[in-house]
């Protein structure tokens, strides 16, 4: 098929987050006349779409970390006090501004479009089935390619002893919400659940956050700036990284933190330093364990609070970035007694009262409003279920988790890393359960790889999501134009390596069931993004390290998105001297 051909042919991007977005924008500019992006939400930008986000949300990285080389992200006004957060705000704001600027008119956007089901119809062309939110409809889009961008945060998860409905059953009278509601709600929230006079008023209401996760802790934290009475339950809390003073931009945004963490492949001589022998995994484990305890004694938290019993910081991946220590974070305002815990602990459910959430501990805590932050499960299963026969799109894809084809696991085990010894016990499900999952790159599942129709954005799991998703998305773009490209030579190829890395990812992280939500993470390169998105510019054949640097000072460079503004260039010059020949 020539090259007009595949541009001119329809490509259906599923979600408008910033997955769809910054896809639709390359497919695009790369000359696709005929991109459809779908959401179920009123306007773009997914997460930070205007319902989701409210006041007082801040995104987790540091400034300008989060956005794409086209359009300037403008940093935060109260930059030096927080640390150099961008707002919720701030984000949905970029998201409009994007789409205003460089989508609308070039890319058809259908808002308030569920979607239903995707299935490969008998005529070799994706069928995606919609309905129209407002109106009920039902209607069926028919596209060459498709984009899976739903996201791995955007289906709550909640247990079902929490639910609205079992809160109904027992009679709960108070507001049961998830926290990915907090947004449209919070106004209800304020109104019922007043400003308490002190920390001991108990008078006024109480609001009942459950769960230790990012999304607990902003709730928490905005609800507690709004002087509202706080309790936040949780068995663990994330990890995190804070200092008294802003870091320097070579810490923070170079390569220094990328290095520290192990990747599949150690490409330079000081990862092989670092993490193969004794001296560097000594050095690297040092270097995590101080930055864990400047983390926790950056906010003086108490040698007891549950707040230190968390996963640690060199093998999890929930970790957020606090940035610079301030009065209206979570850990200030925790320290402060605005917002109390209730930790170890498990809400079990609803009691008898009518007022009040159990827990496992024998506790009862009377609440107003309770907010389950209780996380996401995947936006795919629903969406294939729905197809010609049950779960068949998903396996004649080979997207779902499934046992290896060859014994990854005895090959993860001779991995040679220093710095791997001693893992914390794995998640009970890696320990029964072998099960992998084989999306090559994180991008395309290996089975299909030759068809060149079908592309996931938005799984890889990243510290910097704006970088990795813009050079992805060049990836996709390149992978559906048949671009030259390093390129596993058969499907079987493709699955065998990826089955590799996802034995990678459970010996790297070995508490993360990363094949169980699969719509969140294909592939877990967090720390390591740098070294993932050098691995998809060496597939296109495009210079890799770019942040530049010598010999000693190449892991200090400042990592800057206006080194990746150029690919779309840089690939047209690749085809054209190819197809020259
Ligand atoms: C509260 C919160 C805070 C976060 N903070 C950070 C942070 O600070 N830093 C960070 O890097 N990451 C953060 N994340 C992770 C976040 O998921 C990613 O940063 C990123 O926004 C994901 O983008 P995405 O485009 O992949 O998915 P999403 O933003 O989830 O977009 C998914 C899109 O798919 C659509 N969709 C899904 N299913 C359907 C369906 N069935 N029918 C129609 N449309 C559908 C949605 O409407 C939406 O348009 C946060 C997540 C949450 C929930
Ligand atoms: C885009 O593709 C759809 C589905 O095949 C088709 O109905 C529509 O006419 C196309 N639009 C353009 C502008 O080519
Ligand atoms: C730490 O958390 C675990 C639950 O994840 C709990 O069992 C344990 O008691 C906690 N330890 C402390 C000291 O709080
Ligand atoms: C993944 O899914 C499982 C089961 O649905 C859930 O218990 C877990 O919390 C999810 N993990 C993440 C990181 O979303």
């Amino acid at each position: 098929m020539s090259i007009s051909d595949i541009l001119s042919e329809p490509v259906g991007i599923l979600g408008a987050g910033i997955a769809g977005l910054i896809n639709a924008y390359v497919l695009t500019q790369d000359g696709f006349t005929n991109v459809t992006v779908v959401t179920r939400d009123r306007s773009v930008g997914g997460i930070w779409s205007r319902d989701r986000v409210y006041s007082g949300l801040r995104i987790n990285n540091v400034h300008g970390e989060y956005r794409f080389s086209p359009l300037e992200m403008p940093p935060p006004d109260d930059s030096s006090e927080s640390g150099g957060h961008i707002t919720g705000m701030g984000m949905c704001e970029y998201m409009e501004t994007f789409y205003d600027k460089f989508l609308k008119g070039k890319a058809k956007f259908m808002f308030e479009a569920e979607i239903l089901n995707v299935n490969r119809g008998d005529t070799k062309r994706w069928q995606v089935k919609i309905r129209r939110i407002r109106s009920a409809e039902t209607e069926d889009l028919t596209f060459a390619r498709v984009i899976l961008a739903t996201g791995g945060c955007s289906n709550p998860s909640i247990p079902e002893a929490l639910s609205p409905e079992a809160a109904e059953k027992a009679r709960f009278e108070g507001v049961v919400i998830h926290s990915s509601q907090f947004g449209s709600r919070i106004d209800d929230i304020l109104a019922l659940v007043k400003q308490k006079e002190s920390n001991d008023d108990k008078t006024k209401g109480t609001v009942l956050v459950v769960g230790g996760g990012k999304s607990a802790m902003d709730i928490c934290a905005k609800l507690a700036n709004e002087g509202r009475r706080v309790v936040n339950v949780f068995q663990k809390a994330d990890v995190f990284l804070a200092a008294k003073a802003k870091l320097p931009d070579i810490i923070r945004k170079g390569r220094l933190l990328s290095v520290f963490s192990p990747h599949i492949v150690l490409r330079t001589r000081l990862e092989r330093f670092l993490h193969t022998t004794a001296l560097g995994s000594w050095i690297t484990r040092n270097f995590w364990n101080k930055l864990e305890q400047i983390s926790f004694d950056s906010f003086s938290l108490p040698k007891d609070s549950p707040l230190r019993n968390t996963s640690s910081n060199f093998w999890g991946i929930r970790i957020n970035d606090e940035g610079r220590v301030n009065p209206k974070n979570y850990y200030s305002l925790v320290n402060a007694g605005q917002i109390e815990l209730v930790a170890p602990a498990r809400a079990l459910g609803y009691a008898d009262d009518g007022k009040s959430v159990r827990l496992n501990n024998g506790q009862e805590v009377s609440a107003e409003v309770a907010i389950l932050a209780t996380g996401w499960k995947s936006s795919w299963t629903q969406i294939f279920e729905g197809s010609r026969t049950l779960g068949s799109t998903m396996e004649e894809l080979g997207l779902g988790r499934h046992p290896p084809s060859t014994d990854v696991i005895a090959v993860a085990n001779n991995w040679d890393y220093k710095t791997l010894e001693n893992p914390p016990t794995m998640h009970p499900e890696n320990q029964v359960q072998k099960w992998v999952t084989s999306i090559h790159r994180g991008l395309v599942p290996g089975k299909n790889i030759n068809k060149r129709d079908f592309a996931i954005a938005g799984a890889i799991f990243t510290a910097n999501n704006g970088y990795t998703s813009e050079v992805a998305a060049h990836w996709i773009s390149s992978y559906f134009q048949g671009d030259p490209m390093r390129f596993p030579s058969s499907p079987e190829e493709a699955i065998t390596e990826a089955e590799l890395r996802s034995a990678w990812m459970r010996k790297r992280y070995p508490n993360m069931c990363s094949w169980v939500n699969e719509s969140y993470s294909c592939t877990l390169d967090f720390w390591t993004w740098p070294q993932a998105v050098d691995e998809l510019l060496e597939d296109m054949y495009l210079p890799s390290m770019r942040s530049g640097g010598n010999f000693f000072t190449w892991p200090f460079r400042v990592i800057d998105l206006k080194e990746i503004s150029t690919l779309g260039e840089e690939r047209r010059a690749i085809r054209k001297r190819t197809r020259e020949y």
